[in-house]
């Protein structure tokens, strides 16, 4: 595939990285060129730097892998008004919610990946990769995990679902971008326990839940 990836930092390094060894076309763009050209370097042959407008184009997935303050301006610069993103796979990674909290910033009843899908004109807008740290894909000895997403579009879904089997994990589908609220507030609550210092993964039943 050609990925696009908006944004230089953490998580596009780590599955740009992933995506780049799999033997992926990565394009990298973000709000410094110089940034760009840097991270394409340490991706290797399959890296490219480039404009976030030509990262879009001719993409077959893109990953917004950017600041939630910055979702706006990297949008416009990459022609979402103008409909750039149109029939595009956009994952979206992208959590807004406060540092060290984990309350969402955005509106009850709405969500980041319903937000971002009302300003990128016609993407075709995949929840996904916004649970687990970036480390989780740089370090190739991390065993694998359950990626959940969610989305309207079943080809996007396909998509997305063998950028995290080619990332070294396991996708499953929980069912439409209405859910994206959901996969959003799950982040904040793992968010929040970690910052008490809590271990999310004692705060979750393990094994067979039974019904009733
Ligand atoms: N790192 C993780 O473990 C992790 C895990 C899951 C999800 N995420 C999500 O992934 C996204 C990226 O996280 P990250 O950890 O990679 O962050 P990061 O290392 O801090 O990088 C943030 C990126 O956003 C860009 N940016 C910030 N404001 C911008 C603006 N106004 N216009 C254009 N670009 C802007 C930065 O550009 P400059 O370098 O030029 O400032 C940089 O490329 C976030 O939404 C985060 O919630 C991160």
């Amino acid at each position: 595939m050609r990925i696009g990836i908006l944004g230089t930092g953490m998580l596009a390094t780590a599955l740009g990285g992933r995506w780049a060894r799999a033997g992926h076309e990565v394009v990298v763009a973000g709000r410094s060129l110089t940034k760009a050209e840097v991270l394409a370097g340490r991706l290797g042959d399959n890296g490219r730097a480039a404009t976030a407008r030509e990262a879009v184009l001719g993409a077959d997935a893109v990953l917004l892998a950017v600041a939630w303050t910055g979702i706006d301006d990297i949008l416009r610069s990459a022609g979402a008004p103008a409909g750039t993103f149109a029939g595009t796979t956009l994952i979206d990674p992208t959590n807004a919610v406060d540092h060290g909290i984990g309350v969402l910033r955005t509106p009850p009843g709405s969500s980041g990946a319903q937000d971002i899908a009302d300003r990128a004109v016609g993407a075709h807008v995949v929840k996904a990769f916004h649970l687990f740290p970036a480390e989780q894909w740089s370090d190739a000895t991390k065993p694998p995990v359950t990626v959940a997403i969610c989305g309207d579009h079943p080809q996007a879904l396909a998509t997305t679902e063998a950028l995290v089997r080619d990332a070294g994990s396991r996708p499953a589908v929980l069912g439409p971008l209405n859910r994206a609220r959901q996969l959003e507030e799950a982040a904040g609550f793992v968010i929040g326990l970690t910052f008490r210092g809590f271990d999310p993964r004692d705060a979750v039943p393990h094994g067979v839940i039974r019904a009733g």
